[in-house]
This record gives C-alpha cells, sequence and structure tokens, in this order.
C-alpha cells in the first residue's frame, strides 16, 4: 500500500519545537513521530505523558526505547497502536505508518492496519488476551483477519506459532484458556499472537520482562528472525540496556514523556552526549559487561508528569544543571543535532560536554 505524506500537516506542527527537532521524516522511515503530544486530563490534573517526541523507525531497523519507570514509553507505544481510550486523550503532531497519518485517523481506520501492518507485544499480557476464549481461538482470529485460509490452517498455523515461541506441547496447549497458562506462558502466547501475522511494524513493550533467561532469548531470536525475514521494522521498550545493546540499530532515551538523546546504539554506547544518559549507563546493569557491582543509582526519583519541573525537567536530579547559568531550571532545551544523526536535549555547550565526558564520565562506564 501506498499513501501520500501530508507534507501541509507538517508545516502545520509547533515552530516553538519545529518538527520536534528532527526536520522532515527520511524518505525510508516506515514509521514516522513528530512533536508528539498525549495528555490526560484526570481528575489530578492534566498528565503530560508524551511531550514533544519525536523519532524514525526505518523497515528492517530495530529502534530501542529506554527510560525509567512513567518516562512514556508504553503510552507513546500505545499513541501508535491506536489503542488509548477515546475520550481520555488528547494527541497532538503527527505519526505517520509508511506516509498515512494516525493522529487524528478514525478508529476503524486504525484497527485495520492492526494485526499485519502493525503489533504490539504488552507489558501486561492479560490487557492482550481475551479471558473468555481458548489461545489458539485468538491466535486463529488474529490470522485469519489477513490471510484468506481455512480455519484448519489457521489452527496449525497458531500451534506452530506457539511451538515455535517455546510453549511446550502446542497441540494440547492451543485449547486452554488464557487463565490456564503461567505468567510467563501468557506472555509467550502473547508473542505467538503478535507474531502470527509478520507484522510490518512490530512494538515489543518489555517483552522479556517477566520470563527466564533462557526464554528470553528465545523470544529475543524470535523476533530478529521475523525482522531478517520480513524486514519488519521494530520498537524494543526495555530497562535493559544489554538487551538493547544486542538488538539495537537505534537507541532513543527518554525522560519525562521527552526525547532526551536519539542516536545509533554504538553512538549511545561510546559516545553518550547527555547527563540522563550517563545516569541511565551507569546505572544499568549490562548483559555484555559484568560490571554489576559498579551500579550507581541516578539520585532522586522521576518527576510526575502532572507537576513536570520547568526548564529541563532533568534539572533536580542532575549534577550539572548549575554549569548553565540558570538555563536548566528555566528553559526548556531544545531537542538538536550535536553530531551527525545525534541529537540530545541539553543546555550544556559542547566544550562543557566533552570536558565532562573526558574527566569524569568515560572511565567509569
Ligand atoms: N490512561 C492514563 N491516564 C492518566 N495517566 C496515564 C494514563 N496512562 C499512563 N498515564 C501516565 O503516563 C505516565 C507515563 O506512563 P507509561 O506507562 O507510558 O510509562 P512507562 O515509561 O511505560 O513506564 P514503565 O517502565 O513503568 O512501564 C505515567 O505517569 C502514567 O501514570
Ligand atoms: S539541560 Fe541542564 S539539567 Fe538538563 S540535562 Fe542538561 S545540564 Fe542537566
Ligand atoms: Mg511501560
Amino acid at each position: 500500500m501506498t499513501s501520500t505524506v501530508d507534507r501541509a500537516r507538517f508545516d502545520s506542527l509547533s515552530p516553538v519545537e519545529g518538527l520536534g527537532g528532527l526536520g522532515r521524516p527520511p524518505a525510508d522511515a516506515f514509521l514516522s513521530v513528530r512533536d508528539l503530544q498525549v495528555h490526560f486530563p484526570t481528575d489530578d490534573g492534566l498528565v503530560r505523558s508524551v511531550d514533544g517526541l519525536s523519532f524514525d523507525v526505518a523497515r528492517g531497523r530495530t529502534l530501542g526505547i529506554v527510560g525509567e519507570s512513567g518516562s512514556g514509553k508504553s503510552v507513546t507505544s500505545m499513541s501508535v497502536m491506536g489503542l488509548h481510550k477515546p475520550g481520555t486523550v488528547r494527541m497532538s503532531g503527527s505519526i505517520l505508518l509508511d506516509g498515512q497519518e494516525l493522529v487524528g485517523a478514525d478508529s476503524d481506520t486504525v484497527r485495520a492496519l492492526r494485526g499485519k501492518r502493525m503489533a504490539m507485544i504488552f507489558q501486561d499480557p492479560l490487557s492482550a488476551m481475551h479471558p473468555f476464549y481458548t489461545v489458539g481461538h485468538q491466535i486463529v482470529e488474529a490470522y485469519r483477519v489477513h490471510h484468506n485460509v481455512s480455519r484448519a490452517v489457521a489452527y496449525k498455523h497458531a500451534i506452530d506459532m506457539l511451538g515455535r515461541v517455546g510453549i511446550p506441547q502446542p497441540r494440547s496447549r492451543v485449547d486452554d484458556y488464557p487463565h490456564q497458562f503461567s505468567g510467563g506462558m501468557r506472555q509467550r502466547a502473547m508473542i505467538a499472537m503478535a507474531l502470527s501475522c509478520d507484522p510490518e511494524l512490530l512494538i515489543a513493550d518489555e517483552p522479556t520482562t517477566a520470563l527466564d533467561v533462557t526464554v528470553q532469548a528465545q523470544i529475543l531470536d524470535l523476533i530478529r528472525d521475523l525482522q531478517a525475514e520480513f524486514s519488519s521494522a521494530v520498537i524494543l521498550i526495555t530497562h535493559d540496556l544489554g538487551v538493547v545493546a544486542e538488538l539495537a540499530d537505534d537507541i532513543l532515551v527518554m525522560y519525562a514523556g521527552r526525547a532526551v538523546e536519539y542516536s545509533a546504539a554504538e553512538q549511545i554506547f561510546e559516545r553518550p552526549q547527555q547527563p540522563y544518559t550517563w545516569g541511565l549507563l551507569a546505572s544499568m546493569p549490562r548483559m555484555d559487561r559484568a560490571r554489576t557491582e559498579r551500579l550507581r543509582p541516578i539520585p532522586g526519583t522521576p518527576p510526575s508528569l502532572i507537576t513536570v519541573p520547568s526548564g529541563c525537567p532533568f534539572h533536580p536530579r542532575c549534577a550539572y544543571a548549575d554549569l548553565t547559568e540558570g538555563l536548566s531550571r528555566t528553559q526548556r532545551p531544545p531537542f538538536r543535532e550535536v553530531l551527525a544523526d545525534h541529537h540530545i536535549a541539553c543546555h550544556l555547550t559542547s566544550a562543557q560536554r566533552r570536558d565532562i565526558w573526558d574527566n569524569e564520565i568515560r572511565e567509569t562506564l
């Protein structure tokens, strides 16, 4: 399917943030998000879950999205999938899926895209599975929406998918109900459901958190296979920088609903530019380095997204906020390109960042 990018829409986006700092989508982007805002009005106030976010994912590429709990990762995924309850959310900006605008699209249009064009592995499997239907039935139905095959063929495909995600005795388990599965098995069944239509865009939201290490590796292999076979675009959301290091081509670091750093994965690991990313790297265990004994948590906790701190939302926790002549407390740092294809949001000058990196950070990561 082809469709035209609505250029006029980009020109109408917020002039302050421009196109969320990234400019127009590159020609090879399958998913392009620009200046996305997702706000929830609640009795306690407006929750600014996503507040001016931009990124791209091309076919055959994996984008890792990392950030502490509550940074807006799941809300971003649900926005792309069009899964927020109507009437509960205010969305603006742009989400283009293969050139088709999803912000403001009607729910039938977005529903028709789910399954084959985009699918999601949810953080919470129970939210994705219907309790009254067998696991097999749900995979069969999902498959037959997009494939003109008999029920028997789809049933065989469901068994095959359950086997591929490591469910023992898939021939008998296919007729179980979700509640008959353990938590880890439900997670795998949901993954089977999401992968069953070979989606062009797969969003995996903490896909392996509840699983043991062996199954984790199997699931990540499955995602890799899908990508190799069908050249899918993948968004992998995780707290585990080790997982991202292994699978992601690009990494987006989020804080308080905003992008703080965005670049190729090797750049983020070898030459990170932003204080929050430095903090994350120092505080997160990585499978590729035996350094658990040196983990240093970022002091403090992420802010409420109802009362987001002024200026740079990270300033109450940032060791370098005082170096910016007050800007960190008063002005939102623009999301800008500081090296080729490497964007950050931070008021520090390049000389300051280089100096801090060379003298304080490099040796400790
Ligand atoms: N429907 C909603 N109504 C109001 N607030 C919401 C809603 N959904 C999410 N939020 C809030 O938006 C913020 C971001 O939530 P989100 O689930 O995206 O975080 P996350 O980055 O996925 O965190 P985690 O790593 O814990 O999964 C949180 O403060 C959350 O409470
Ligand atoms: S803008 Fe200021 S507070 Fe924010 S990360 Fe940069 S130095 Fe720290
Ligand atoms: Mg989440």
